[in-house]
């Protein structure tokens, strides 16, 4: 979910709908806003995009202060009932939160007997709680923070008052949220994203601080009443950097944008002798550890799975990979000195977060690698390293997955160079090499689509098979076409379709195959023929040096360890259109949130 906030001088309601644009990539299946003037507050609220919102939205309503949210359900189904803004009962104050309240049913049996509760939310507790509070003779802040204190739980939140002077009460824990400031005026989001349109100057919460937001100023406190100072920063995100420009799809766009995000990693990780170099701090953690324990979710677990392999085949360090919603909740036996290593292109994804928190309450070392510095596990982790990609606006994840892979090459390699491992490439040469090779992919798009309409367009499922490194980006593809065309797809490692699911080709299904990887190039090309002769529709990808005839696609060679960031781009681009050619929604896909800062 998203917030934003606003108080000031302008129209609120542009700056909160446009904002709110900015933040749909958290969640779109319902938003609302809440406009507050002399007259009182004035709520909108829709099911659906923002679009739908700004459509019941009236012209009319003028207002200097507002607050809104788009949600991805939790509690409740994505109606009008459930889109935040809630109000209280009175209708004196109206709230908007992420997160969720663990405890919210408790909370209403033991405080409000007798309060008709008009969602299905657990939000709606919260506000419902100040309002009580106040009846029972607190001032809002003490009803805020007094409300606060009982909530076991992650949110973020922003409250309005009808009754008192122009105010946005603010408070967080374990969701993200930041203050923006402006000359007169003072916003709130969940991401400095929303709010670049009127300031690049935004100040970092903490877990269980408020904020008493007002035009001319912003008070900080602990749930204590204590006044916290902290100074602001400057977000340093270009407008140009989020929108589309002149592409159709943010997808599409950041899939193109590939090449050079290599191209930048590069130079980021490059020391001033021009070698890849990693900060000394990290390096040593790396050297310290016994086992590295990578920890991700989505996407990133994909991404995850390579890293593996590289700090295994490259470094010689043993590597564990989890699933992070697992993880904190079934902790394997750890080695005497792990390194927990932290992969998120958010930064935010609370399954992460909670093994984080648990991690660090064990005292082990964590690094985290993201896309978004100042991000919640970048803050909390002992290292961070960046990937450079830019924002990443479509949910679907492409080109955060192959800066993480690529940021997972450079630590294994820099690791293993320094610890006087004999590594038999030069990489930076290479990654260079992978960069031009997908620059040829993404130029020549009509393979793809023509792939894409031959194998996908009319099919209800597909298979992902690979051997090797194969097999890592085979899951990644498959999540793919799951994701922004709804077939249904699983990625498998080429030799276990067998034993079991291969009951489920039929004529016709397409399976997907790439043969990148020499040393089992000819087992996944038994596995194709085993399942043709049950019908299947085979499209082999492969490499140049390894083709054959009849492969669908030859892609240009790369180094056999870097194939994942190569060989991935063909199977996002046949995703691409085969949720093109389905009327999909690519960039915002039914069900799903770019970033789930919720449990
Ligand atoms: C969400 C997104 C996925 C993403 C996953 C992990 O579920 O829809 O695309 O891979 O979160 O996100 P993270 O930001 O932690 O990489």
């Amino acid at each position: 979910c998203g917030i934003v906030g606003y108080i000031g001088f302008l129209d609120a309601k542009e700056i909160l709908l446009k904002g709110l644009e900015k933040l749909e990539y958290r969640g779109y299946d319902s938003s609302g806003i809440a406009l507050r003037n002399e007259a009182g507050i004035t709520v909108f609220k829709e099911k659906g995009r923002i679009a739908d919102l700004r459509a019941v939205v009236e012209e009319d309503v003028l207002a200097n202060t507002g607050i809104g949210h788009t949600r991805w359900a939790t509690h409740g189904v994505p109606n009008q009932l459930n889109a935040h803004p809630h109000q209280s009962a009175s209708g004196r104050f109206t709230l908007v939160h992420n997160g969720v309240i663990e405890n919210y049913h408790l909370l209403q049996e033991e405080f409000l007997q007798g309060v008709d509760l008009k969602s299905d939310t657990d939000t709606e507790v919260i506000v419902q709680l100040v309002e009580k509070f106040v009846i029972d003779g607190m001032t809002t802040e003490e009803a805020f923070r007094h409300t606060l204190a009982l909530l076991h739980g992650s949110y973020a939140i922003a409250l309005l008052d009808a009754a008192e002077e122009e105010t946005i009460f603010v408070a967080k824990n374990k969701s993200p949220l930041l203050v923006g400031m402006g000359e007169g005026y003072n916003v709130v989001a969940s991401d400095a994203m929303a709010m670049l349109q009127v300031t690049d100057q935004f100040v970092e919460l903490h877990d269980k601080e408020i904020v008493i937001v007002r035009k001319e100023a912003m008070t900080i406190k602990d749930l204590d009443g204590t006044v916290v100072e902290r100074a602001p920063y400057t977000a340093e995100l270009d407008m140009s950097d989020i929108e589309k420009g002149t592409y159709p799809h943010y997808m599409l766009k950041e899939i193109d944008e590939q090449p050079s995000v290599v191209r930048k990693i590069i130079q980021a990780y490059e020391n001033e002798q021009g070698e890849l170099a990693i900060d000394p701090a990290i390096a040593e953690a790396l050297h310290e550890a016994d086992r590295l324990y990578i920890i991700a979710a989505g996407t990133s677990y994909h991404a995850g799975l390579v890293g593996k392999e590289y700090f295994e085949k490259i470094a010689r360090i043993p590597v564990e990979v989890h699933i992070s919603s697992e993880f904190g909740y079934n902790m394997p036996l750890l080695s005497e000195k792990p390194l927990f290593i932290f992969i998120t292109q958010s930064g935010e994804t609370a399954d992460s977060r909670q093994v984080l928190v648990k991690i660090k309450e064990l005292g082990y070392p964590t690094l985290t690698i993201t896309n978004v510095p100042g991000s919640t596990l970048s803050r909390e982790a002992d290292y961070t390293m960046l990937l450079h990609a830019g924002p990443e606006i479509a949910v679907a994840s492409t080109k955060a997955y192959v800066a993480q892979v690529a940021v997972l090459a450079i630590a294994a390699y820099v690791e293993a160079k320094s610890q006087g491992i004999a590594v038999n490439f030069d990489l930076k040469k290479e990654l260079a090499i992978v960069a031009n090779a997908i620059q040829s992919i993404v130029d020549s798009k009509e393979v793809f689509e023509f792939a894409s309409k031959d194998y996908l367009s009319t099919t209800r499922n597909a298979f992902f098979i690979g051997r090797n490194m194969d097999y890592c980006v085979s899951v990644e593809g498959a999540l793919k076409l799951k994701e922004i065309s709804y077939i249904q797809a699983e990625g498998f490692a080429g030799g276990e379709l067998k034993h079991g699911t291969i009951a489920l080709i039929e004529e016709g299904t397409p399976v997907i195959a790439l043969v990148t990887q020499k040393s089992v190039s000819l087992n996944i090309r038994g596995n194709v023929k085993e399942v043709t002769a049950r019908g299947a529709n085979p499209c082999i990808i492969s490499m140049e040096g390894m083709e054959q005839e009849g492969d669908a696609i030859v892609l240009p060679q790369v180094h056999p360890l870097l194939t994942p960031l190569m060989s991935v781009v063909p199977l996002q681009l046949i995703s691409y259109y085969a949720a093109l050619y389905r009327g999909c929604d690519v960039d915002k896909p039914r069900n799903l949130a770019k970033s789930v800062t919720v449990e």
